[in-house]
């Protein structure tokens, strides 16, 4: 018999471009999910697999346009440990660096894995690898945002005993890509974010909106003390994302913005440090905090591999 089928009719998939496409329940699946996932394998070698091995047979492609230390292990370690493989494409050595068009590239790549993870500058290029893709697209950061990283970050808040509704979570320095999925985070979530930033480096207004709308409060602030004053959770970040320029000047804006000692001691007592890594010790954080009791910044880093898992087994129907 003949299979009348169109080829290029793509089946109903869950993207995970933003942290909203999941929405607020599936947020909480994750990381419900991914909390039961790390205690049923403590002290386990990491390569060991789940014993349920939910993705047995996939296959995860990772496209990389730029570089990456933690997104590229977990997502590999993640699908391992839920009994699947991954494979990374390093985007300048594939055809993709050479021109071929993004929608041949999702096409292809389509008909060879089970789901896509992309890290790209121009988020337009991930939603269009999601238009023409057949199968789950992961946003593996762009300049935009970066989800997976803040579903992390919230397993990471409420292992410290910060439950996330009514938490107040400051940020200090760029108002960059995982700033934005914070606030978007806050929205889902119903957390309250002061932000400072010096002027010029605020994040954008769609977000900021985003979080306002849901009822969140969102300050946004030039002084870092009223930020800081009372939060329960302190995040920075490099003061210059991939892709940016070094330039002086922006540099010499973020100079008041570094969380040191001083700053930490603002918050309240029992406050937690976050930063998703790679750090610029001296910069964006001082080496007394970064190296200090309130830092649990390799618990979070330690919880994207945790985080990968929800958030692919969400991505293929098997969770929320
Ligand atoms: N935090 C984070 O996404 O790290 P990598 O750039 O190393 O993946
Ligand atoms: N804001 C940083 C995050 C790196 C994980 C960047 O985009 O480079």
């Amino acid at each position: 018999m003949t299979d009348t089928t169109p080829l290029e009719v793509a089946p109903a998939v869950r993207n995970f471009l933003d942290l909203s496409d999941a929405g607020g329940d599936g947020i909480a699946a994750m990381i419900n999910n991914a909390q039961d996932r790390k205690r049923a394998r403590r002290g386990w070698p990491k390569g060991r697999v789940d014993t349920d091995q939910p993705l047995a047979g996939h296959v995860l492609a990772m496209v990389f346009e730029k570089s990456s230390t933690r997104t590229r292990a977990s997502f590999d370690i993640a699908m391992r440990q839920l009994g699947g493989t991954a494979l990374v494409l390093d985007a300048a050595t594939t055809q993709l660096g050479r021109g071929e068009s993004i929608a041949d590239t999702a096409r292809v790549l389509s008909r060879m894995a089970d789901a896509i993870m992309v890290r790209t500058d121009d988020h337009a290029k991930i939603e269009e690898m999601a238009h023409h893709a057949h199968v789950p697209i992961i946003n593996g950061l762009t300049d935009r945002s970066h989800p997976c990283q803040i579903v992390a970050d919230l397993l990471t808040m409420i292992e410290h005993r910060k439950a996330l509704p009514g938490l107040e979570v400051a940020w200090f320095g760029d108002g960059n890509n995982v700033l934005h999925s914070i606030l978007e985070a806050a929205a889902l979530m119903k957390f309250n974010v002061r932000v400072a930033t010096p002027k010029g480096y605020e994040p954008s207004g769609e977000f900021v909106g985003m979080a306002r709308d849901a009822g969140c409060s969102v300050t946004l602030t030039d002084d870092a003390s009223t930020a800081a004053a009372g939060a329960d959770v302190i995040v920075t970040d490099t003061w210059v994302s991939m892709g940016q320029d070094h330039a002086a000047a922006k540099l010499d804006a973020m100079q008041p913005y570094r969380v040191d000692s001083a700053l930490m001691a603002k918050a309240k007592s029992d406050a937690v440090f976050l930063h998703c890594l790679p750090a610029h010790v001296g910069d964006e954080v001082s080496g007394e905090v970064f190296e200090g009791p309130q830092s649990v910044v390799f618990d979070e880093a330690e919880n994207r591999i945790h985080a990968q898992k929800s958030i692919l087994l969400w991505c293929f129907g098997k969770l929320g």
